[in-house]
């Protein structure tokens, strides 16, 4: 049996994906970038902010166009709009079943660590009334590489005292999954395969993620 969940946030406890997205969107928009579609956003989904920023200024061909400075106050309007976004979140928006699941999970003794690359998690966590089902919160700032490197996932799974082969780990983003893999842990991911591939357990909705769907994923990858 699992003895930890590791969960992503930014699209699988809420729909803060959503306003990570809008807000790259307006910044690429205000620097004349254009191709920051949902296409490209999931190349966007479960990264840092300072990668994410690399990532679009490379997809307008700007990569070398802004100082050490500029690039942090670019990094710190994002941040600042999508603050500015989050204000309003609250216990409503916890996606279905998660509640839920974070109280089978407790119920139940198994460890439960927030491995988010975002800084705002435990804001985030404090607005929706969770941070009391969480045993432990991975610190972005304090892991050497980001998804999809498994640092992060390591560090959760670290945070419990559990092994990462005794883990499962939920995410919506790619980078997140290749994560998870990386770090010897089982992956869930939230969506569909043509996002996150075909060769993992998926769900199209939070509402499947009960502990009896986890406790069946975990037994059939044993065999
Ligand atoms: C998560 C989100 C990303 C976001 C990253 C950093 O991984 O999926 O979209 O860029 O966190 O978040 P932050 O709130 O620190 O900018
Ligand atoms: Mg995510």
């Amino acid at each position: 049996m699992f003895k930890a969940v590791l969960f992503d946030l930014d699209g699988v406890i809420t729909d803060t994906a959503e306003y990570h997205y809008q807000a790259w969107r307006t910044l690429a928009e205000e620097l004349g970038i254009e191709g920051v579609n949902r296409t490209f956003n999931e190349q966007l989904k479960g990264v840092s902010r300072e990668d994410s920023l690399r990532k679009i200024l490379s997809l307008g061909k700007r990569e070398n166009d802004f100082s050490v400075e500029e690039f942090a106050r670019l990094t710190k309007r994002k941040n600042d709009n999508y603050l500015q976004m989050i204000q309003k979140v609250s216990p409503a928006d916890v996606y279905p079943g998660i509640l839920e699941l974070l109280q089978e999970l407790k119920d139940s003794g198994i460890k439960i660590s927030l491995a988010s690359a975002s800084k705002n998690g435990p804001i985030l966590l404090e607005r929706m009334a969770l941070t009391p089902y969480f045993d432990f919160i991975a610190n972005p700032k304090e892991v050497a590489a980001s998804k999809p490197a498994p640092d992060i996932f390591q560090a959760a799974a670290a945070g419990v005292g559990v092994s990462t082969d005794e883990a499962i780990g939920i995410e919506d983003a790619q980078a997140g999954i290749s994560a998870i893999k990386a770090a010897g842990s089982l992956p869930v991911g939230v969506g569909c395969k043509e996002e996150l591939g075909s060769d993992i357990a998926l769900v199209p909705r939070t509402d499947f993620l009960t502990l009896a769907y986890l406790m069946e994923i975990w037994e059939k990858n044993k065999i």
